[in-house]
């Protein structure tokens, strides 16, 4: 495992990475409605992302593996049980239905790594109940982060909080190292046992980022080599921070305005 420490101007960068990801989720918002597409949530991210900020959406065109085709859309809209990346289509939003939106971009050579859930029109109750918990929980997680906290640690206080409410965390996906490269070590767990795993030290960059099932935990991945549903179809839900870990605790990079 080879876990990068970020120096002061590779941090900076990591900074305005995380800036401009978190602008497209606020700039995203009002066009979250019933009736539009995720085809066009894509498009309006895309362009916003290239033409606006100057930076390339990462997904596209990412992780072509041995039978699984590259990420073909710029973002990831997953929506009611699709726990994570949902590929960009036809599908029209309506009202009851609840989206999380993944949004990375490369500014600079580094990357800036975000998701939330919207609400299309009104929750239902289990649905709001899911989606608070699941932001809490990753809170959960981040607020534990300091040089010395170990990665079962995060785990742990995130699974505990999941648990506590009758949900389920998803243990085929996690967090992960992130800098020059998308997707890098550490793995961040979103379940564990405390004083267990890597210990953090000052200037390391990863993602928190769980996904928390209504029922039962495990998932399904479909056909299209990306799309990951639960395997009992019950809701699910997703919130995503990318976090430096400093002297004294940690930075949210990717914390946006409309958050404080
Ligand atoms: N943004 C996702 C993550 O949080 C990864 C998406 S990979 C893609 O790690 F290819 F599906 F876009
Ligand atoms: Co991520
Ligand atoms: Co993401």
């Amino acid at each position: 495992m080879t876990v990068t420490i970020k120096t002061p101007d590779e941090q900076q960068k990591m900074r305005e990475a995380g800036v401009a990801a978190g602008r497209v989720l606020t700039m995203i918002e009002p066009h979250v409605k019933a009736g539009v597409s995720t085809d066009e949530l894509n498009r309006i991210c895309h362009d916003y992302i290239v033409k606006d900020l100057g930076c390339i959406p990462a997904p596209l065109n990412y992780g072509a593996a041995p039978g699984r085709p590259a990420f073909p859309k710029s973002i990831c809209t997953s929506v009611n049980h699709v726990v994570c990346h949902g590929i960009p289509g036809p599908k029209v939003l309506k009202k009851g239905d609840v989206i999380n939106i993944d949004v990375t971009v490369i500014k600079d050579g580094f990357h800036g790594d975000t998701s939330r859930m919207f609400y299309v029109g009104e929750p239902s109750i289990l649905a709001r109940r899911l989606t608070e918990a699941t932001r809490e929980a990753m809170f959960e997680g981040i607020r534990v982060v300091r040089p010395g906290t170990r990665l079962g640690d995060i785990g742990h206080a995130i699974q505990r909080y999941v648990e506590q409410r009758g949900f389920s965390i998803v243990r085929e996906y996690c967090g992960h190292g992130i800098g020059r490269v998308f997707h890098e070590d550490p793995q961040v767990l979103h379940y564990g046992r405390p004083g267990t795993g890597l210990e953090l030290q000052a200037g390391m960059t990863f993602t928190i980022e769980p996904m928390v099932n209504a029922g039962r935990p495990e998932v399904k991945l479909l056909p299209d080599g990306w799309t990951v549903v639960t395997k009992d179809h019950s809701l699910s839900a997703q919130w995503e921070h990318t976090v430096l870990v400093t002297a004294t605790g940690y930075e949210i990079l990717t914390l946006r305005e409309d958050e404080i």
